[in-house]
């Protein structure tokens, strides 16, 4: 569900305060109703009229990006570096990120103009699963594991229990790598959690979000979802 305001927005009708006006001044119909107060949140299902016109639905899109290093992960930078929205600076829509990785992360990321799915897929109640491979410095031993799979204290916060292994442990260069699943998405959560065992994180790229692999896509590369991805997204937060 998204605001009334925001749908009118996105489709192009009107800045989002002129669309609110257009709303207090009666101008606007849900479903064949007038609706005049602000606020109202409409899904994809409901039918918008301004003037008794019906607005043109915003066509939905999901991409796959390869992040790489360097990137913001966010629509735009007060300090002016490049962002993840830049990768699809010819497309017309408003597409933006589902979800946060660090300027230094790399892997998969989405991005799309569905508000409403983003809402969904960022929502802890629905939990889905992420996987990280980092290189930590420091060699990584079974106690760490436990702890990290058991949940941790970061921030005052009790991580939720996560998945662990060690993927390899390299005594000359005193470096390991760690796979790491969580279901949450807390601020550089997977950062925190290895620091606070002791093995800070030299490099971190998401390997998988839900079902989603950057496989095929070099970095800074990236495709469309294809239908049945978005629709095995959307089971994912029926489940
Ligand atoms: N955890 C982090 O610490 N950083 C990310 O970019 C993603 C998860």
């Amino acid at each position: 569900m998204e605001r009334l305001q925001k749908v009118m927005a996105h489709a192009g009708i009107a800045s989002r305060r002129a669309s609110e006006k257009l709303i207090k001044e009666g101008r606007v119909k849900v479903n064949g109703e007038v609706v005049t107060e602000m606020g109202l949140n409409v899904s994809s299902d409901d039918t918008i009229e301004v003037d008794s016109v019906p607005i043109a639905k915003e066509q939905k899109l999901y991409f796959l990006l390869n992040k790489p290093r360097g990137v913001i992960s966010s629509a735009d930078d007060p300090k002016g570096r490049k962002t993840v929205v830049d990768f699809f600076s010819h497309i017309d829509q408003r597409i933006y990120p589902v979800g946060r990785l660090d300027y230094d992360t790399t892997g998969v990321l989405l991005l799309t103009n569905d508000g409403e799915l983003t809402n969904q897929l960022t929502h802890p109640k629905y939990g889905i699963e992420k996987t990280y491979v980092a290189k930590v410095t420091g060699l990584i031993n079974k106690t760490a594991i436990s702890k990290l799979e058991k949940g941790l204290n970061i921030d005052g916060y009790k991580t939720r229990p996560a998945k662990a292994r060690i993927i390899d442990i390299d005594p000359k260069k005193n470096i390991s790598m760690v796979e790491l699943t969580i279901h949450e998405g807390k601020n550089h959560q997977v950062k925190k959690m290895l620091k606070t065992v002791g093995f800070p994180v030299e490099k971190l790229n998401r390997d998988k979000y839900g079902f989603l692999t950057t496989e095929g896509l070099q970095s800074g590369e990236w495709r469309q979802l294809k239908t049945f991805e978005v629709n095995k997204l959307k089971e994912l937060i029926k489940e």
